[in-house]
């Protein structure tokens, strides 16, 4: 189905997603997530042929998604019935994995992704539904909003802040220049005072060699934001900005996942050329 999605940002999604479910039915594999095997099976796409399917980077993945996971639990634990924001949710479903009842949940994607999600997962959208596969969901609880996460003045009016906010940004803002990463942040600042922003960052030099073709021959399309010591401190220095904390991975399985990844996320020399996973706290 959403061959539509194309080769460019939102197709990447599909990437993601087959990355998760690679995890998730591997045995002993570290992702419990039922919903992204049976999206997989669902869609009709060339996954294994286009993305592959070996190479560490399913675990990795899926230490990165625990890692979300983890900030939207304690988030929920602290605000009961509060709202988290999914900006280019793509074809997660962190909602079903994390949900616990009462938290709200606002999913922000292009046009295209938004219907994608429409298609594939029914239960979200005006139907609600009880305990199905990866936990309880309540459609009356999640929306998806069709807009540009960058566009805030959009979506926002969707958002309900009384009980709190997390806003999530998994997997996008690479994808973006500098300034609109840094004008986002501002703008969320501006908007949701006291709430935080979980996102991902890719070291400069993962940019400078992104975009290239697969080994598969799939061409992602290039990441434009990267990340290094003095982005961190440039970071730091918005406005708006109370905080930024870097969360190092949770061990996950064998040499690479279990201890080098989780240990090289501990150290800060090394962290700041990996991968990383980041949290903005706002005034
Ligand atoms: C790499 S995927 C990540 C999807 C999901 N967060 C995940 O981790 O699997 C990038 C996502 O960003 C979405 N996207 C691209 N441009 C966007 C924009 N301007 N506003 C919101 N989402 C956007 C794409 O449609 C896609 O779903």
């Amino acid at each position: 189905m959403p061959a539509d999605l194309g080769d460019g940002i939102p197709g990447t999604a599909l990437w993601t997603l087959w990355h998760r479910a690679l995890e998730a039915r591997r045995p002993g594999g570290v992702l419990d997530d039922p919903r992204a095997i049976e999206l997989v099976e669902a869609i009709d796409y060339p996954f294994a042929e286009r993305f592959g399917e070996v190479g560490a980077f399913g675990q990795w993945q899926a230490l990165r998604v625990l890692r979300f996971d983890e900030e939207v639990r304690r988030f929920a634990a602290a605000r009961p019935g509060g709202t988290v924001v999914a900006l280019g949710e793509g074809l997660e479903t962190s909602f079903w994995r994390v949900d616990d009842g009462t938290l709200r949940w606002v999913g922000v994607d292009v046009e295209e992704m938004v219907a994608a999600r429409a298609a594939l997962l029914p239960d979200e959208g005006g139907v609600a539904v009880g305990a199905g596969a990866g936990g309880v969901g309540d459609a009356r609880r999640r929306r998806s909003v069709a807009a540009s996460a960058f566009d805030v003045d959009a979506w926002a009016p969707s958002v309900d802040p009384s009980r709190g906010v997390l806003v999530t940004a998994q997997g996008l803002l690479m994808y973006f220049s500098r300034s609109e990463a840094h004008g986002l942040l501002g703008a969320l600042a501006a908007r949701f005072p006291g709430a935080a922003l979980v996102f991902d960052v890719m070291p400069a030099a993962a940019v400078a060699r992104s975009g290239r073709p697969s080994g598969t021959g799939w061409q992602p399309p290039p990441w434009r934001w990267g990340w290094d010591a003095g982005e961190e401190r440039a970071l730091r220095a918005l406005p708006g900005i109370a905080g930024l904390d870097h969360l190092p991975l949770r061990p996950g399985r064998g040499f690479f996942g279990g201890l080098a990844l989780p240990l090289a996320t501990r150290v800060p020399g090394l962290w700041r050329g990996l991968p990383a996973v980041l949290r903005a706290r706002f005034v």
